[in-house]
Order: C-alpha cells, then structure tokens, then sequence
C-alpha cells in the first residue's frame, strides 16, 4: 500500500529550510499516504524497534500526542522527557545529554525555548532531531497545515494564505517561509511593532519569488486579508511571553478574527478556511479567556464551516508520521 518515500533518511528538521522544496511537498505527500492507510484501518511496522526521545521543556496537547501515537502506530516506541524528568541543562549539559539520550534512541524530539538547544542536540546526539517547537520556530505545525490546505482546495496552487495576528511568533515565521517553499502566497497582518524579522522576510522573500508568488505584510486586517483564501491566527502571547500578556491584548484585539474580517476576503462564497495551530482562546472556553479576555478568534468563526481547526490538528500525526518513518524507517520494509 506504500511504495515510495522522500529521501529524508537520517535527516533533522531544525527549521523550514532544513528540507528542499520538493523534499518538503514529497513529506506532505508522505503524511496524505499514511493518513490514507490508517483510515483503512492498517498499522504498519515501518518504526519496528525504533525508539524515540521526546524532551519537552514546554507544554503541549498535540505535538506530544501525535509523537507518541506516529511511533506506536508502526511499531516504534516514544519516550516524554521533561525537564523536571531529567538532568537537562541542570546538572548535565545539552551537549552531554545529547550524547547520553544519542547511544540509547534513534531519533530525538525537542520542544523548548532556545533554537540553540533544538541545534546543539543535532550537533552531538549523532541521530535525527526534529524541532517541535521553539520560541523561533515551529515547523512540524507547517506540515499538517500545508496539507489540510491541499486535502481541503485539492492543491496549494493559487491559494493565498493571510496569517493575523502576531507576525513574528513561532508560528508565523515557519508560516512565512513554509508558503513561500509551498508557492502560495503569504500576507501578514500585523501591528508595526510585530512585523516580522527582517533578515527572515528577506530571505522568504527570496523562496517565494522563486517559486512564482510573494509576500506582503500590512497593519490593516480588513486591507490584508481581500482576497485571501485561508484566515490563520495563532494565540497573542506565545509560552514563554506571558510578562507582555496585556500589552499585546491592547495591541492585537483589532486583529481579532471574527466574520467581519472572514467577510473582507470577499471569498465568504468561495474558497475559504479558517486555520489555527490551536491551542485556541475562543469565547469563553477557558479559564484564561475569562480572565484576560484575549480572543484572536470569535466562537462564530471556530466553529464555522470555514473551520478546518481539528484536520489540521490530526493532520499534526499524520504529518509526524512521515517526518519519522522518512528518516528512519528502512526502505527494504516498504
Ligand atoms: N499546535 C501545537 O503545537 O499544539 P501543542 O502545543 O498542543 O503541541
Ligand atoms: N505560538 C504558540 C504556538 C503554540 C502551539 C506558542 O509558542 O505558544
């Protein structure tokens, strides 16, 4: 039922340039195969006794989750670490832990706070690490978008994807640079003070001329979002930021996805989704929201029709499936 696999092999994923273009399309492709072969109710044994560390220094619903399940589904093992669980940073460095957690697992998983740390596990554990999250990046989040979008429209062709919100987090500077490897266009709406790197910008700027599309960004949602075909938001305050809660909330509520910017897309008829990486503040869903009253999505929206928020968050395994089975599985086992 699967013949065929991206060339990945032993590869870390530190960022969204760490595969090609093609290398990434190839891994959506990959993660669509294995989501095709699940729903036929087949487990397959493409990570039989492959064991892989999860280190987390930050909380998480869906990264955790799919890792454990992407493993266990065909045969492997995984393993939650966090900080507290081990001697990480505290009486062991990165450097040794790697070496340490290098001989024992296959593969590594990160989700933390510094870039650095996701790069230096790389460096000396001498296996595949992969970046679930740091305070630059989130790219293993990109992958399950990109193909919600192409399950969702059929293809990522002549799709443009307005992200709102924060327009330097995590997410949105994978967002940035995984559309612009993906040709669809991206359009940040932002405040001035949340633009995004410029070195960044540039340098997807750059992907995304190659790849026939470009990049805007505006600080006016309604002006940003007209003829957009995915609205996406991320939370305002991002793990790690909550000492800036209340000035982002005064600096991002006119960002605020509600129908009246999913109406300025002008494509209300037409070819639109709502996207979140999740976890979401929606209402008065959490305890949170109630106390801060920071919504970057209205209830009218999440749970709307446009909404493809839970295919995009299954896809998260599907998607991590592939990462792992591409760089470790044995081709002979196909
Ligand atoms: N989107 C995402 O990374 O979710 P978690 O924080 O739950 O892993
Ligand atoms: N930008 C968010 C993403 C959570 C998945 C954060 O870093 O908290």
């Amino acid at each position: 039922m699967l013949n065929w696999m991206p060339e990945l092999k032993g590869r870390s994923l530190m960022r969204m340039t760490s595969f090609t273009d093609e290398e990434m399309l190839n891994l959506i492709d990959l993660a669509a195969q294995l989501k095709a072969r699940r729903r036929a109710g087949v487990r397959g044994d493409l990570l039989h006794r492959k064991n892989i560390a999860l280190i987390f220094e930050k909380s998480s619903t869906r990264t955790r989750n799919s890792s454990i399940i992407a493993a266990r589904d065909e045969g492997g093992g995984a393993e939650y670490l966090t900080r507290p669980d081990i001697h990480f940073g505290k009486k062991e460095s990165v450097k040794d832990t790697a070496r340490v957690l290098g001989r024992i697992y296959d593969g590594i998983l990160f989700r933390g706070f510094s870039q650095k740390t996701c790069e230096e596990l790389a460096q000396y554990s001498g296996v595949p690490v992969w970046n679930g999250l740091t305070d630059e990046y989130h790219p293993t989040q990109i992958f399950a978008d990109l193909l919600t979008v192409k399950e969702t429209f059929g293809s990522l062709k002549d799709v443009t994807m307005a992200y709102v919100g924060d327009g330097r987090n995590n997410v949105a500077n994978s967002l940035m640079m995984g559309c612009a490897k993906a040709g669809v266009r991206y359009v940040c709406c932002t405040p001035k003070e949340l633009w995004p790197d410029e070195k960044m910008l540039a340098e997807a700027g750059e992907v995304a001329r190659r790849n026939g599309v470009d990049i805007r960004v505006f600080d006016d949602p309604a002006k940003g979002v007209k003829g957009a075909n995915v609205l996406y938001t991320d939370v305002w305050v991002s793990m790690g930021e909550e000492a800036k809660t209340a000035e982002r909330i005064k600096m991002l509520r006119p960002y605020q996805v509600n129908m009246d910017l999913m109406k300025a897309t002008g494509n209300l008829e037409g070819k639109l989704m709502f996207l979140h990486c999740l976890p979401a503040f929606h209402d008065d869903n959490t305890d949170v929201t109630k106390e801060s009253g920071a919504l970057e999505v209205t209830d009218e929206v999440f749970e709307s029709k446009y909404s493809k928020v839970f295919d995009e968050s299954e896809n998260r395994m599907h998607t991590i499936k592939a990462l792992f089975v591409s760089a470790l599985a044995d081709r002979a086992a196909l």
